[in-house]
């Protein structure tokens, strides 16, 4: 195993998109950042040098950091913030883990143009568990603002309102040629026919769950989160932010030019393929024809039937180990809540819904985060009164999918900096059920510092009489990132291996701001092996 050292310089860089140029927050002068290629086992490390305005902090999404919660990366949770002018080395060992993860900035909405790839390949001596493609190609899909992403949230905060949404999709920080003053940059994908192409699939979109299709050709689908899955052939994929899909596309057909597109799943825009639809081009290198590219068909903006026989067909290939009993039994409702007017506001109203202002929720506590110290650091210091270990196992209220019924409570959550407390090594099983208070939609629910395996999903309210006998504790798919269904829920299940303080929150980024998060303090086991690592000398204070 190899140590590899990088250097990432945050800084502003003037980026063209959409007929219009803007300062835009990069790594390195670069949209989007570098591409990371470690092998299984190698070591990183990052010094993230801070030369732009605002604070920011790089997370390493889906590693799992065993015993190096320092090096996670959410601002007020595993560090203070890196300051204008500062450094900090994040520094951490893949363990055990193969295919596509990301990594982003976890700050405010810096994480709109400060994201890159991270591929992980097999470790020396060892080979994909299929044969090795000719081509590999990353495509990380993404949102693109006009304005300064991080005005557009401060802006919605202010008033309540939702925030604006994007003024376009992306593959590889380009919208592709559907778009206005978008043909030049347009990405293009060469294959040569007969060969196959692994393609490494990612949403780093901020707050759109996304489908992804290749005109004419089949996708076989074999890895998501870095694990690998039992191949299965799909038209379509559906992700939602955070997760990668690793796929298999072979050039079986006639050397032509197709588009690769992608475009919202659950948007208010429901719109035919126009300019919300993103595209990249897959080019046969000999073909000499210049007509224009084939266009697939994609679902409608509502289509969850493909989303559901899509993630039905999610299995783990090996290496499974889910726990058979379990240690603590978790129920969590998610969703949106509506906030009482501050006082200050023009006569009470905000410009959410009936002059509220959007809030949401986990068991109805609105996570708060710190600002004077981090949880990790508070935690492992022993500093009193910085959040407290009460979030509740269960609902403290009644709710219900349809958004009947509801206790007004539920509407104007509490807020709280609550965690969790887990004993090291229990064994947890979390339903995670969408309530549907003001819409229902599917969040992607990130959980950080672990895998998990996902042991069944369903529509309405969870029923543990009738479900629990549907779940799969044979080959869950194993991931990072599980997309609750719209009106449904899910039930995950995991091992507390890894010390520490992990936030869970939906991935969706405007609901993170709206309190859509919670986290686990996982204790300390016994002996080195399962005790956190001590605090970096260079860990940002506040
Ligand atoms: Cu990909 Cu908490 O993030």
């Amino acid at each position: 195993a190899k140590v590899q050292h990088h250097n990432f310089v945050i800084q502003e860089t003037p980026v063209k998109r959409l007929c219009k140029t803007r300062n835009a927050i990069t790594v390195n002068g670069m949209f989007p950042g570098p591409t990371l290629e470690v092998n299984d086992g190698d070591t990183l490390e990052v010094k993230v040098h801070n030369r732009a305005r605002y604070n920011i902090t790089i997370h390493w999404h889906g590693v799992r950091q065993m015993r190096t919660g320092w090096a996670d990366g959410p601002e007020f949770v595993t560090q203070c913030p890196i300051r204008p002018g500062k450094s900090y080395t994040y520094r951490f060992t893949i363990q055990g883990q193969e295919g596509t993860l990301w990594w982003h900035a976890h700050s405010s909405w810096l994480r709109a143009t400060v994201y890159g790839t991270l591929i992980i390949h097999p470790a020396p001596g060892s080979s994909f568990p299929f044969p090795k493609p000719d081509r590999q190609t990353a495509l990380v899909l993404g949102e693109w603002w006009n304005a300064n992403p991080v005005n557009v949230i401060n802006q919605a905060t202010r008033t309540g309102a939702a925030p604006n949404v994007s003024d376009a999709y992306t593959i590889n920080g380009q919208p592709g040629d559907l778009y206005n003053c978008s043909t030049k940059g347009t990405v293009v994908v060469p294959v040569n026919a007969g060969e196959t192409s692994l393609l490494r699939v990612i949403n780093a979109a901020l707050n759109q769950p996304l489908f992804f299709t290749v005109a004419n050709h089949k996708l076989t689908v074999v890895g998501a989160d870095a694990s690998y899955l039992k191949p299965f052939t799909t038209k379509v994929l559906m992700l939602g932010p955070g997760q990668t899909t690793d796929v298999l596309l072979t050039a079986n057909q006639p050397p032509k030019r197709y588009y690769i597109a992608s475009r919202a799943y659950q948007s208010a825009q429901n719109a035919p393929f126009d300019n919300t639809t993103t595209t990249a081009i897959l080019q046969y290198t000999k073909t000499t024809t210049t007509s224009p590219p084939i266009m697939p068909p994609l679902p409608a903006f509502n289509h969850t039937k493909t989303v559901t026989s899509f993630s039905r067909k999610f299995k783990s290939l090996r290496n499974v180990v889910v726990p058979k009993t379990i240690d603590e039994n978790l129920f969590f409702t998610i969703g949106l809540g509506l906030d009482k007017c501050p006082k200050h506001f023009p006569k009470n109203r905000c410009q959410g819904l009936n002059g509220t202002r959007f809030t949401a929720s986990m068991n109805n506590v609105s996570f708060v985060l710190p600002s004077n110290f981090s949880l990790l650091q508070a935690h492992s210091n022993g500093i009193p009164n910085v959040f407290t270990t009460d979030f509740p196992a269960k609902p403290p209220v009644k709710f219900d999918y349809t958004g009947k019924n509801i206790s007004r409570g539920l509407f104007q959550p509490v807020k709280g900096t609550k965690l969790y407390k887990l004993k090291y090594g229990s064994r947890v099983q979390i339903v995670l059920q969408d309530t549907n208070i003001v819409t229902s939609e599917n969040h992607p629910i990130h959980l950080h510092g672990y895998d998990f395996y996902i042991v069944a999903e369903g529509f309405g309210n969870f029923n543990p009489k009738k479900d629990n006998s549907k779940f799969n504790l044979v080959d869950p798919p194993l991931r990072n990132t599980v997309a609750v269904p719209v009106n449904g829920w899910a039930v995950i299940r995991f091992v507390a291996d890894n010390p520490g303080v992990w936030l869970m929150h939906c991935h969706l980024d405007v609901h993170i701001k709206w309190g859509l998060s919670m986290a686990f303090l996982v204790e300390n086991g016994v002996g080195e092996l399962e005790t956190l690592e001590a605090a970096p000398h260079d860990l940002p204070v506040c």
